[in-house]
């Protein structure tokens, strides 16, 4: 039997641990919906974490409220007030993370706003290092750079609920954690910035640079992103060809009810003919569990293998390719 190993842009070897120190911006493909919340100009934080607040404008959570097939949901629901807790949550730290989110009556448009993850029962702020200022009244907490980082997300991604599948339930029960492996480690991007902006108005002064983290969330509908999700190998046994894709992320794939992925290997001749095609799609219920391998199977061998991926979800309006490698079987 011979194996190949390669990986997927050189990109294989970041999923070792917690390092995915190599993450990039995501560059989500337009779907044609709202892709920066307008709205964060409104909020206090703005000002003076100006970087962060523009990141999290173009994220999921920033636009938990507004997003379209959210609301179209909503609409169709006779208590819809279930659906609230998570979209439009009342800060968390005053809740047990283990409970689902109350939500909030006022701003429901900031959706999952900055106070909803860092603003403490008596006003002040918990952060990765209680570091001091004019500002407002920093606390460290642990939920935010240490052992419990993971709590905070699963709070709200554990749970089953409308198209959503709790993704955190898997990381929790597979115990990815005891890898090193943690959410905010694969969709936080880590950047090297002061972790404060200059209000407008105020007079010049520097921050420390400081190690922090994007809240520009890293999205599957960045193909970049959602090709890393799998380690792929190729190896010939007997007169076949297998193609291995193994789920290197923390959780399923995919993990949203709606979403598909389409995968088509091929083995080539020398001459670029295809000798043989093998198919496969995994949805909401043929998912790739995590640390699994799906492996597609070609009646024959040949030189070349081609492997394409293609990325069906609600938010884009066409399938988008995700993956298109080639490689050779010496
Ligand atoms: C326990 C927390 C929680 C509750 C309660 C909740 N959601 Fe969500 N919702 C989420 C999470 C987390 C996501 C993101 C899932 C993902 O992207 O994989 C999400 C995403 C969605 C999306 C996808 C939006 C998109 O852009 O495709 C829809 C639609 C949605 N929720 C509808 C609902 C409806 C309807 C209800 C009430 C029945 C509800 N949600 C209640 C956590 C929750
Ligand atoms: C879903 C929860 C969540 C929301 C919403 C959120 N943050 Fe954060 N924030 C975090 C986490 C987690 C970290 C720590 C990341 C790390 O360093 O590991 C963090 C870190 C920070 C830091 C430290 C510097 C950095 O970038 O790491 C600042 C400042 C900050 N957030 C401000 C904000 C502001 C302002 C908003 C709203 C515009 C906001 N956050 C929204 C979870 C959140
Ligand atoms: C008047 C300006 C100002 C406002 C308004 C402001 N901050 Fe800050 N914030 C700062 C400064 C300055 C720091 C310290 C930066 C440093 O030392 O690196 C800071 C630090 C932080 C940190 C890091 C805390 C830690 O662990 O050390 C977080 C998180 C944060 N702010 C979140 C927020 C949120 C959320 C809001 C809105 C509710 C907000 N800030 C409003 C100026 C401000
Ligand atoms: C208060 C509940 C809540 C918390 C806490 C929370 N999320 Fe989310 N998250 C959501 C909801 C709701 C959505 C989907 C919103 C929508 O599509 O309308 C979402 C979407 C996402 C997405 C999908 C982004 C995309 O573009 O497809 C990722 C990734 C994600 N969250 C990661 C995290 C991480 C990492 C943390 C911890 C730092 C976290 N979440 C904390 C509720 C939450
Ligand atoms: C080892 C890296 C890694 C870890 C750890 C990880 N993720 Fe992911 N996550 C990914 C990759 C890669 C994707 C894209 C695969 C996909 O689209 O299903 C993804 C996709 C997602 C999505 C979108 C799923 C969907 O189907 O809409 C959400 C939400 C999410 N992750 C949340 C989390 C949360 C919450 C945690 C922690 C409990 C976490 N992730 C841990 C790498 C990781």
């Amino acid at each position: 039997m011979l194996l190949v190993r390669f990986s997927v842009a050189a990109l294989a070897a970041c999923f070792v641990g917690d390092s995915f120190h190599d993450l990039r911006k995501p560059e989500p493909v337009a779907d044609g919906r709202i892709a920066r919340l307008d709205a964060v100009e409104r909020i206090d934080c703005t000002p003076c974490h100006r970087d962060v607040a523009e990141e999290w404008a173009t994220s999921l959570h920033a636009l938990a409220w507004v997003d379209e097939l959210y609301q179209e949901e909503l609409a169709e629901k006779k208590k819809p007030e279930g659906c609230w807790g998570c979209h439009v949550p009342a800060p968390l730290a005053d809740h047990d993370l283990a409970q689902k989110p109350p939500p909030r009556e006022e701003d429901r448009e900031l959706g999952i706003s900055c106070a909803s993850c860092h603003v403490a029962a008596d006003g002040s702020i918990l952060g990765p290092w209680g570091a001091e200022t004019d500002a407002h009244r920093s606390v460290k907490d642990e939920r935010f750079a240490g052992s419990r980082a993971d709590e905070l997300c699963a709070a709200c991604h554990r749970t089953n609920v409308g198209p959503v599948l709790g993704v955190a339930k898997d990381f929790e029960t597979t115990d990815q954690k005891a890898k090193g492996r943690s959410c905010v480690g694969c969709h936080m991007q880590t950047l090297e910035r002061p972790a404060a902006n200059v209000r407008p108005g105020d007079p010049p002064r520097e921050f420390p640079r400081r190690t922090v983290r994007s809240h520009a969330l890293q999205t599957p509908r960045d193909p970049s992103f959602l090709a890393r999700a799998f380690e792929i190998s190729a190896r010939r046994v007997g007169g076949r060809t297998l193609v291995d894709l193994e789920n290197q992320s923390g959780h399923r794939v995919p993990g949203l009810i709606g979403r598909s992925l389409k995968f088509t290997a091929e083995v080539l001749d020398p001459q670029g003919t295809v000798l043989a095609t093998a198919k496969a799609e995994v949805d909401f219920r043929s998912f790739v569990p995590v640390d699994e391998t799906l492996t597609l199977e070609l009646a024959a061998t040949g030189p070349k293998v081609r492997l394409v991926g293609l990325h069906v979800d609600p938010r884009l309006t066409a399938p988008v390719e995700f993956l298109r490698r080639e490689f050779t079987i010496d």
